[in-house]
C-alpha cells in the first residue's frame, strides 16, 4: 500500500482546479443502466471509486469505455438484474444500483452494503421508498431482493433520524422515473450532487420538478434515452483546498470552487477569520501568509447545513486557531477517526460524544500516522502542512478513493510531498 510523506513548512502558492465530484459520478454510473441508448459523461475524476463504478456496471453487461481522460462512455443495452456481491460488497455507493435496476427491469438482486468506519450505513430508508411505490422488497442471503412487477408512483417520506439519505434520494428518484404516475417524494436529499443525477436524468427524457429541494416530484415515463452530461465540480474537494491553503498559509486560487454549494462552510470559516475571497461565483482565493484563526462551534447537518464530508477537515484546521473550538458531528456521530491520530502530532482534541472540543492553537510536530478512511486522510494531510517535521501517511488508498491526484496537485503549488509505492 502507498503511503504520502509531507515536509511539513512548506508554503502553497499558486492555482488548483476542483475535479468533478465523486458524489454526483457514483449515482450519474448507476444512471445509466436506466437506458439501452449511450450515455456519454465528461469531467468525470479519476478516482478508485469511479473506476470501480465503471467496472461494476461493466460486470452487470453495460458496455463501458473511457475514450479520454475525464470521458467515460456507457451503453447498457443488456443488463442483468444480480450485481455481483463480489464487487458491491467492497463499495458502499453501490447501493445506487438497487433504484435504476428496479426502474429498468422490475426487479432486482443488490448485496446489503456493509458498514465502515465512520459508521453503521443503514438503508431502511432506501427499502422504506421502494416498498412505498408498491415494490415487494425482501432481505434474503445477504441481498435486497426486489420484485417490482406492481410498481407505481407513490408518496414517500424519506426523513430518517439524521435527517434525509443521499443515496436513497437517488434511488428512488432513479425507480421513479419509469413508473407508471407520479411520485412525490417529501424530506428529499438537497445535496447539489442529487439535483445534478437529475439534470442528467432531464437530459434522457425524465420528467422530475424539485430536484434540490426537500420536495421533489416525479412524472413516470415509459422510456429514456441516451445523454451527454458534464458533472458538476466537487465541492468537498473545494472545502477540503481551502483548508489546505489555510494551514500551509499559503496564497492559492481555488477554481472551480462553486460559491453557492459552500455557503454553510464558508459562513464558519467567516468566523474563524480565515483570510478567503470570492473572486467569482467559481473561484476563492485564498491568501494566508498572515492568518490568525479564530475558534469556532459548528454542527454538521443536511445540505445546505455544515457537510459531514468537511467536519475531519475542519478539525484538523482548528487546531491551528487561537482558542477552544466545538465540532458536532449529527450524520455521522462517530466520525472521528482522525482524532487520535492528530493528538498522535501533538494536536489536542477531546471526544465528547458526537461532539469533538479542540484546544488551540496546536504546534503539530511530523509523525508517522494512518489513513482510515477518505476525509480523515484529508485531516492528516492538512495537518502535516501546518506540521514541524515530516509527516508519513500511510495507507493512502483511502485517500485515492475521493481525490484526485491530490499528492500532484499539492506538489504544483509548492509541497513537498512524495507517494511513496507500496510502502507497507
Ligand atoms: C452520502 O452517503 C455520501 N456518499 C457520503 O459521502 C456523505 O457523507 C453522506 O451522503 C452524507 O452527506 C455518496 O454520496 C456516495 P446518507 P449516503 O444515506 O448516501 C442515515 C464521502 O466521504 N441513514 O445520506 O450513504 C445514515 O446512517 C462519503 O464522500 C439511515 O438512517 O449517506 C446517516 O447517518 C462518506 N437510513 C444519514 O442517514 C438509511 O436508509 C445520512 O446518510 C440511509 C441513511
Amino acid at each position: 500500500m502507498d503511503s504520502l510523506l509531507i515536509k511539513g513548512g512548506s508554503k502553497l502558492e499558486g492555482e488548483v482546479s476542483v475535479a468533478g465530484a465523486k458524489n454526483a459520478c457514483l449515482p450519474i454510473f448507476a444512471a445509466t443502466l436506466l437506458t439501452d441508448q449511450k450515455c456519454v459523461l465528461k469531467n468525470v475524476p479519476d478516482l478508485s471509486d469511479v473506476r470501480f463504478m465503471a467496472e461494476i456496471v461493466a460486470a452487470m453487461g453495460a458496455e463501458v469505455s473511457n475514450p479520454s481522460k475525464g470521458v467515460w462512455e456507457i451503453e447498457a443495452k443488456k443488463i442483468s438484474h444480480i450485481a455481483p456481491y463480489e464487487l458491491v460488497r467492497k463499495m458502499r455507493a453501490s447501493i445506487c444500483l438497487l433504484g435504476p435496476l428496479t426502474a429498468r427491469l422490475r426487479k432486482a438482486e443488490v448485496s446489503l452494503p456493509g458498514g465502515c468506519v465512520i459508521g453503521a450505513r443503514p438503508v431502511d430508508l432506501h427499502i422504506k421508498g421502494l416498498r412505498a411505490l408498491g415494490c415487494k422488497v425482501e432481505i434474503e442471503r445477504g441481498f435486497i431482493c426486489v420484485d417490482a412487477r406492481k410498481m407505481r408512483g407513490s408518496q414517500v417520506y424519506l426523513g430518517g433520524r439524521f435527517g434525509s439519505t443521499v443515496t436513497g434520494t437517488a434511488n428512488i428518484v432513479m425507480a421513479a422515473v419509469l413508473a407508471p404516475g407520479t411520485t412525490v417524494i417529501e424530506n428529499a436529499a438537497c445535496e447539489p450532487e442529487v439535483a445534478d443525477m437529475c439534470k442528467m436524468l432531464s437530459g434522457m427524457g425524465a420528467i422530475i420538478e424539485g430536484a434540490g429541494s426537500p420536495t421533489v416530484t416525479i412524472t413516470g415515463v415509459p422510456k429514456l434515452g441516451g445523454t451527454e452530461h458534464t458533472v458538476l465540480p466537487d465541492r468537498i474537494e473545494a472545502g477540503t483546498w481551502i483548508a489546505m491553503a489555510a494551514a500551509a498559509k499559503g496564497k492559492v486560487l481555488i477554481k472551480g470552487a462553486l460559491k453557492k454549494h459552500l455557503g454553510s462552510f464558508l459562513d464558519i470559516l467567516e468566523r474563524a477569520e480565515c483570510p478567503f475571497e470570492i473572486k467569482s461565483p467559481t473561484s476563492i482565493y485564498v491568501d494566508a501568509s498572515n492568518i490568525k484563526l479564530k475558534p469556532v462551534e459548528c454542527t454538521t447537518l443536511p445540505y445546505p447545513g455544515f457537510p459531514t464530508d468537511l467536519q475531519a477537515q475542519l478539525g484538523a484546521l482548528m487546531t491551528q486557531a487561537d482558542g477552544i473550538s466545538v465540532i458536532t458531528e449529527r450524520i455521522y456521530p462517530e466520525r472521528y477517526m482522525y482524532v487520535p491520530e492528530l493528538c498522535r502530532m501533538g494536536a489536542n482534541i477531546v471526544r465528547e460524544g458526537p461532539s469533538a472540543i479542540i484546544s488551540g492553537k496546536s504546534k503539530l510536530s511530523g509523525a508517522p500516522v494512518m489513513a482510515s478512511d477518505l476525509r480523515a486522510s484529508a485531516a492528516l494531510i492538512i495537518a502535516a502542512l501546518a506540521a514541524k517535521g515530516d509527516t508519513l501517511v500511510s495507507r493512502i488508498y483511502h485517500l485515492d478513493r475521493g481525490y484526485d491526484s491530490i499528492d500532484k496537485k499539492l506538489a504544483a503549488l509548492g509541497a513537498k510531498v512524495e507517494r511513496i509505492k507500496n510502502a507497507d
